[in-house]
């Protein structure tokens, strides 16, 4: 294994590696993208520190549920939960479902002794992220919430250098994630993602909870939040067709925030920023450098070292982080070869294998529910900021 990973293949990865069977809840976007990360891992991160058997996926429609089982490859379908986590065959459950079906599937796997993944947020109020930290504790397992963009080579380079002081003092960090797809001219009528009950938040959990994640992984601790929220278009066309419902939750948020190193930062997320499909971009400054990363130039690094060039020719520029000692990138192709934004799953569950196997921390590298759980708090904390109009100090 490369070292830049941090990970090592242990003793038990270097012959036959073990299979872990895997439970797969969700086969939309999520349950496509981790199901295609545990079928590459095998070949890609090799030797793997696990082999991923697709053992079941579930999911409540039958005929749409088995078409997903023969299309990524899982040896069996279940359209209830609870009967899939009876399945012995199955060591780790991976949570793709909306974020209602979070709390309940989890803490019941991980009292069933099974490892868990779950997709981000991890709950749709901090309350319940702290019950299901709670049972993940209790009963000793891996536990990791899927804040996979700490997989993104050049932001897990970027959170190197910042740790090893390379930046010096952090004075701000500056964060945007923005998408359009909410906006009246998709047509998009009462999804889960628009409602309290099934999503918690709106573009606060759904993209701002990554970037306050990605804040915490690069910077540090959020010590306080002041925020403002708003739902643009209030009423949408219920699916059945009966008529209008009420969107209760944000349709984008602004957050300045302070951090406990003293650093402060700026956080926005929108569904309605018109022509901005995926747009995540970060910027950290401090006192010896800055760097900025976009998700649409997932390969390269902006950055900008303080006095190291001629004044003349003194200014940010691009390093292509594809190089071998770049973080994870001994496992895929020449220098200058880009990966692509599905292969963060790759990295994230490959590492989530290896802690398992190897019995190794998902933290600090991955996110576990603790994890999850702070970053729910600091998205509460954003809501309540903005219902009071205060300054609210963030506490765990
Ligand atoms: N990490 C990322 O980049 C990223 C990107 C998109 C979504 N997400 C997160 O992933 C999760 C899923 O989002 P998505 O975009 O895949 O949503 P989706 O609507 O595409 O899929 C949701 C899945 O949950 C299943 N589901 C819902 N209730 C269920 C139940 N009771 N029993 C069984 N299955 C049930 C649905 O059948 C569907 O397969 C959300 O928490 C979301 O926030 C993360």
């Amino acid at each position: 294994m490369g070292k830049a990973t941090g990970f090592t293949a242990g003793p038990r990865a270097q012959g036959e590696a073990p299979e872990i069977g895997v439970g797969m809840l969700g086969y939309a976007f999520m349950g496509k993208a981790h199901s295609n990360a545990f079928k590459k891992i095998p070949y890609i991160i090799y030797p793997p520190p696990a082999v991923p058997r697709l053992i079941a996926i579930c999911g409540r429609d039958e005929a749409a549920v088995s078409e997903a089982a023969r299309r990524y490859g899982y040896e069996a379908y279940y359209t209830d939960w609870r009967k899939m986590l009876e399945d012995d065959r199955i060591q780790l459950f991976d949570n793709g479902g909306s974020n209602d079906v979070h709390a309940g599937p989890c803490i019941a796997a991980v009292q069933a002794g099974k490892h868990v993944v779950c997709e981000k947020p991890l709950a749709r109020t901090a309350g319940e992220a702290k019950e299901m930290l709670d049972a993940a504790q209790k009963a000793g397992v891996k536990h990791m919430v899927a804040f996979n963009y700490r997989f993104v080579p050049a932001l897990r380079q970027a959170r190197d250098l910042i740790r090893s002081g390379a930046l010096g003092r952090i004075y701000h960090y500056r964060a945007d994630y923005l998408q359009e797809w909410v906006m009246p001219h998709y047509n998009v009528g009462m999804i889960w993602r628009l409602g309290k009950k099934t999503a918690g938040s709106g573009a606060l959990g759904d993209l701002g909870a990554h970037i306050i994640d990605l804040g915490r992984f690069l910077v540090g601790e959020i010590t306080s939040v002041s925020a403002m929220t708003r739902t643009f278009v209030k009423e949408r066309p219920l699916p059945d067709g009966s008529g209008m419902g009420k969107v209760d939750v944000d349709d984008a948020f602004v957050a300045a925030v302070e951090f406990e190193n003293g650093a402060i930062g700026t956080l926005e997320a929108s569904r309605f920023a018109a022509g901005r499909k995926n747009h995540q971009v970060l910027e950290v400054n401090g006192e010896k450098g800055s760097l900025r990363f976009n998700l649409e130039r997932m390969n390269e690094l902006e950055v900008f070292w303080v006095g190291e060039q001629p004044r003349e020719t003194q200014g940010f520029h691009n390093v292509l982080i594809t190089e071998g000692y770049h973080p994870w990138m001994s496992h895929w192709w020449p220098q200058g070869h880009i990966i692509g934004w599905e292969h963060t799953f790759v990295h994230e569950l490959a590492h989530l294998l290896d802690c398992i196997v190897n019995d190794r921390d998902v933290a600090p590298d991955g996110a576990t529910f603790e994890d999850g759980y702070r970053a729910a708090v600091v998205c509460d904390a954003i809501l309540a900021s903005a219902s009071t109009k205060r300054q609210i100090d963030i506490r765990y």
